[in-house]
């Protein structure tokens, strides 16, 4: 019985009535919709819950038939899909999936998508909502968008919804996610617009409030009187694969990942309680967390507490690695950095003196994306503390991926007779805890957006002030007289020493994963 004094649990219980939908991709030929999005469908289907009737109808330049589309979808699911690759139901479920070839700018591609989108609504006897996706390059958003408008293809038919769903990157600097944000608010309402940040998908980053909110252990500790400082890492173990190095060159670690799910973490974490899980009481939380960074002006300021690296040769798991500048379509004199670690401060009544370290890299070590939060020590611990290790205090680690879950590291007695202290874990792993896997980001994502809940999707004013804040940065690395230094580090290492001196300043250590 859902309890109607709960607005909680009301909202988690209506969450995923998901109704009949065409979802039109835009660059559906890319490695998006080939590694992610249609296995999403694919493992939505193997649970059932795809909506009746549904299509799913990929819109791109290259000519192709719809047989071979779905042959190449095929092969993308056979890799990618969670729960593996049932060839019967593979075969119902891609005699949903059609192709439309057209460019972006052709009108004439958009008013042949009207008569085919008109023309499914006729086979299935009713009109369906239509959720438009924007999977292409960035620079075709604004030209898709106009053309919906102007095809009338942005207003639903008969009553149905018609929605956009947009992939980072959501812009590159302040102006122009602006200006994004007026062309898609023009075609589109902002509660039917879905910027989509998949770290918002993952199944530990939404476990993140409910671990705050639910449990009365945690949240009355919550704040600069018990934390001494909170640490976010997002570790990555590969570097420009795939042709990624033209894109990535163009953005850098900060704009990538840092502006987007490592903010979105970090408002999570730092957040307070909202009202109700409704997006927008949700959203007007986070977004005073971003509005209330102490922002970061001039190269002085950016100097002291934004360290920014590219990794030179070296080796990761044994094989070795080229530099950044030496990657495939990176500029050999890149100014962009592929590591980035920030010093930040929350100025919030909760949060005043705690430094949040936030540290991003690539060909680090390993992957691993955690939060940790770092409890101050008691006032005065009446054992001996000699034999203690460094960093005994206690932490609480949120694994967001891989081996998704939690540990909480105390103090205990050692057995024996002297009193002498040694730190453990209590560690709780999803797996072993709810025995199956979590479902993907994409399927958790794609599944709101049809039901309509925009909780876990960016609105424009976080996206607007996460990149004011991250424009000043960038503007004293790339504007100013004397900018900070490009550090480096190599292949397989954990990053810069600057960035450790970063933390050793203020007397902390990055935590070892
Ligand atoms: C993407 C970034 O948004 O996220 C990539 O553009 C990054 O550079 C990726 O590798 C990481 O996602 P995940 O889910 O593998 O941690």
């Amino acid at each position: 019985m859902p309890d109607l004094e709960n607005p909680f649990q009301e909202t988690l219980l209506s969450r995923h009535r998901a109704e009949p939908c065409t979802v039109v991709i835009f660059g559906a030929t890319g490695d998006l919709t080939n590694r992610k999005l249609i296995p999403a469908f694919y493992n939505i289907a193997a649970c059932g819950d795809l909506p009746p009737q549904f299509k799913v109808v990929g819109f791109a330049r290259r000519e192709k038939t719809d047989e071979v589309f779905r042959t190449e979808l095929e092969a993308g699911n056979r890799k990618n899909s969670r729960q593996g690759h049932n060839d019967e139901l593979w075969a119902s479920f891609s005699q949903c999936i059609h192709y439309h070839r057209s460019e972006f700018e052709d009108p004439a591609g958009y008013v042949n998508l009207k008569l085919q989108l008109d023309k499914f609504d006729q086979e299935r006897g009713t009109p369906a909502n239509r959720l438009f996706y924007l999977a292409s390059a960035p620079e075709a958003f604004k030209p898709i968008l106009e053309m919906l408008r102007a095809t009338g293809l942005n207003e639903g038919v008969g009553g149905k919804w018609a929605r956009v769903v947009c992939e980072k990157p959501f812009g590159k600097d302040l102006a122009t996610a602006r200006g994004l944000n007026s062309v898609v608010n023009a075609t589109f309402k902002e509660e039917d617009t879905y910027r989509i940040d998949h770290y918002l998908g993952k199944e530990t980053a939404q476990n993140i409030m409910v671990l705050r909110f639910a449990n009365a252990l945690f949240e009355p500790n919550w704040n600069s009187r018990y934390i001494d400082h909170i640490q976010i890492t997002c570790a990555e173990n590969l570097g420009m694969e795939g042709g990624r190095g033209g894109y990535y060159d163009t953005a850098g670690a900060l704009r990538d990942m840092v502006q987007n799910h490592l903010f979105q973490l970090l408002s999570l974490v730092a957040m307070e309680p909202p009202t109700d899980l409704s997006a927008d009481s949700v959203r007007d939380e986070k977004v005073k967390v971003i509005r209330a960074l102490r922002p970061l002006i001039g190269p002085e300021a950016v100097g002291k507490n934004v360290i920014r690296a590219q990794y030179t040769a070296g080796s990761v798991d044994g094989v070795s690695r080229v530099g950044y500048r030496q990657e495939d379509r990176v500029n050999p004199e890149s100014k962009t950095e592929a590591y980035v670690a920030l010093r930040l401060f929350i100025d919030t009544w909760r949060w005043q003196g705690v430094p949040f370290y936030i540290r991003m890299g690539k060909q680090l070590p390993k992957k691993a994306t955690e939060i940790s939060i770092h409890f101050k020590k008691p006032p005065q611990v009446p054992f001996a503390t000699k034999n203690l290790i460094k960093n005994s205090e206690n932490t609480l680690v949120i694994r967001i991926q891989p081996d998704e879950g939690m540990a909480m590291r105390i103090l205990c007695k050692q057995p024996g007779q002297a009193m002498n202290m040694q730190q453990v874990k209590m560690d709780f792993r999803y797996s072993s805890s709810f025995g199956k896997a979590s479902p993907e980001a994409y399927e958790r994502l794609l599944l709101d957006a049809m039901a309509g809940d925009a909780t876990l999707f960016a609105r424009r004013d976080e996206v607007e002030n996460a990149w004011k804040f991250i424009d000043e940065i960038e503007h004293a690395w790339h504007q100013s007289d004397n900018p900070p230094p490009m550090c480096e580090y190599p292949a397989g290492s954990w990053g810069p020493k600057e960035a450790d001196d970063l933390l050793g300043l203020d007397g902390h250590e990055w935590r070892l994963l």
